[in-house]
This record gives structure tokens, sequence and C-alpha cells, in this order.
């Protein structure tokens, strides 16, 4: 189950398998610049510092160029990690939106990280 990773804040967002980043960050009650959220305008490219990731759709080279393949840069509503990643925002910082949703997802992750240790506890 990865985890998505905000530089500098630090920020942990637990991903369901297959999830894009941008889908992780919103069900998990943050939000920043979003456009199209199908792979066409290019708003929300942030860089990846850390790990890998895959695009679940093909990337039209007008919205990712040749060079953006290669040097980080992350669409996020189109990128599955395929494990732990660190991004960092172009531009702005992410913006708690739903405090409710972000304790959830702290749960989840806290309970992921748990059973991944084998220190799973009985409690619910
Ligand atoms: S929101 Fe348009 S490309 Fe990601």
């Amino acid at each position: 189950m990865p985890v998505a990773t905000v530089h500098p804040s630090g920020e942990a967002i637990y991903l369901d398998p297959d999830e894009t980043v941008l889908s992780g960050l919103y069900k998990a009650g943050f939000a920043y610049a979003v456009g199209c959220r199908r792979g066409g305008c290019a708003v929300c490219k942030v860089d990846c510092l850390r790990s890998r990731f895959d695009y679940d759709h093909p990337i039209a080279d007008s919205v990712l160029a040749a060079g953006e393949r290669t040097d980080g840069t992350c669409l996020t509503c189109r990128a599955v990690p395929r494990g732990d990643i660190t991004i960092e925002l172009r531009d702005e910082d992410l913006r708690l939106i739903n405090p409710l949703l972000r304790q959830i997802n702290e749960k989840a992750r806290q309970r992921a990280k748990s059973v991944s240790n084998g220190t799973e506890s009985k409690e619910q």
C-alpha cells in the first residue's frame, strides 16, 4: 500500500493500490490546483522526488514533453505510484479541505503499517 509524502510539509497520504496520486490526496481531504483530471491540461504537475510511478493511461506529448518523462515530473491525475512516493507541489501548498477525511486516511495508513509490520492490534 503506497504512501505519498508531500515535501516539505511531510504530510503522509495512504493510497489504495492502483490509485492515482491526485485521487489519493483528494480522498484524504486535501486539495491543490487541478484542471481536467484526465491527463489533458497539465495543471496537476508536481515534482517526484523519490520513487517510481506509472501512468494509468497514455499521456499526450503536448501535456508531458519527452524531457518531463524522465526528469521526475509527475502528472498526478494519471500517476500511479509503484511504492512509497515523495512529491513536491509546484508554486503552491497542499490545502486541507476536509479534516475528517484526513483523519480517516491517517487511521487507514496506521492500520496498513501495523499489518505490514505484523503488529496489528485487535482493537477496531
Ligand atoms: S488535471 Fe489536467 S492533466 Fe491532470
